[in-house]
């Protein structure tokens, strides 16, 4: 087990950082926002919610406390690339850097007709293209690669490459039901899953090449608008649910943290767990001993050799 532990001097480090956060005008975004703003960082943040994202900037800019930030709030619908850019580039332009980046833009399907599996679905509704899991695909995970493309080369045009580990971070928002069952959530839980491959795919490249490290929320349930309407199943199965704030302060650590890289940070009853030390761990148990090496060793192969992993380059229980 590999529990994340917050360390206050690290939050503090966020201080002057230049922030691209997308998917931020409510819930966990919004808390992330919040939490940079207010340790002094500069937050260029966006959303489709046009009156969420403005109200958040206004209510923080009118509650400017000494050691505050600034913040930039933009509307952008995380499916288009161009706007995506554009937020970026408004940032490093100002600053002349992006130091790190979170996406937490998001929707889930549990109110959604038109699902893979469905009492309603026959030969006649599945003639029907299923327009609200697509668009979801685009949100969570299409918008995502773009997210991740955009800020890989905005954050290493601005960053020191002097500095190593580097000081640059990308973090992306999954969720547990990228790797525990999320029954009813098709569209949502493989969007979830495609954000864990990303992550995986470019975590022993991201530091090299592009000067940054990448690393994975997961929350568990978190008391946001994605819940509602489910949160009667939750308090009669005295179920509590976790706030934004739980997960966002694990998502400022992680995006702040001097040196990890690679970790997917499961959140839950607000505490924070590191699977892919497990899951590394204990690959002999499950995958036998010859399959475990063979595995690594190829990892290692497509990784150029260079396996820049947590366990090569810093620990979480630093
Ligand atoms: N709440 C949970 O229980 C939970 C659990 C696991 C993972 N997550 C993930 O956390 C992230 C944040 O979700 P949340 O719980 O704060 O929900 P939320 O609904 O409060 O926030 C999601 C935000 O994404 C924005 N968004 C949606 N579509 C967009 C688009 N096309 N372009 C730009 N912005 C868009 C929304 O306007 C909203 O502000 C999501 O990726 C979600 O999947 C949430």
């Amino acid at each position: 087990m590999s529990e994340i532990l917050i360390d206050e001097k690290v939050l503090a480090t966020c201080k002057g950082k230049v922030v691209v956060i997308t998917g931020a005008a409510n819930g966990i975004g919004a808390a992330t926002v919040s939490r940079f703003f207010h340790s002094g960082a500069h937050v260029f943040f966006s959303d489709r919610d046009e009156k969420g994202g403005g109200a958040l900037e206004k209510h923080l800019q009118e509650s400017l406390a000494p050691g505050d930030g600034t913040c930039n709030f933009t509307r952008v619908d995380a499916r288009d690339y161009q706007a995506q850019l554009a937020l970026f580039d408004t940032a490093y332009k100002e600053h002349g850097c992006v130091d790190m980046a979170v996406y937490s833009a998001g929707i889930n399907e549990m109110a959604a007709t038109g699902s893979i599996v469905a009492a309603e679905n026959n030969l006649e509704t599945v003639k029907e293209y299923p327009k609200l899991i697509m668009d979801l695909l685009d949100i969570n995970l299409n918008g995502c690669i773009y997210f991740a493309r955009i800020a890989l080369a905005y954050l290493h045009a601005g960053s020191d490459n002097s500095q190593l580990p580097s000081k640059c971070l990308l973090t992306l928002i999954s969720s547990a039901a990228a790797f525990q069952e999320a029954p009813g959530m098709p569209g949502y839980a493989a969007s979830k899953v495609g954000i864990l491959g990303l992550m995986r795919s470019i975590r022993s490249l991201a530091p090299k090449m592009c000067n940054t490290r990448v690393n994975v929320i997961a929350p568990w349930a978190t008391d946001t608008a994605m819940v509602e309407g489910h949160t009667r199943l939750f308090t009669e199965n005295n179920i509590p649910l976790q706030s934004p704030d739980d997960v966002a302060v694990f998502t400022q650590y992680v995006t702040a943290d001097p040196v990890i890289n690679g970790k997917t940070v499961y959140v839950g009853a607000a505490r924070g767990f590191d699977i892919e030390e497990g899951l590394d761990r204990t690959l002999p148990q499950w995958l036998g001993q010859v399959n475990a090496d063979l595995w690594k060793r190829q990892a290692r192969a497509f990784a150029k050799g260079d396996w820049l992993r947590s366990d090569k380059i810093g620990n979480a229980s630093h």
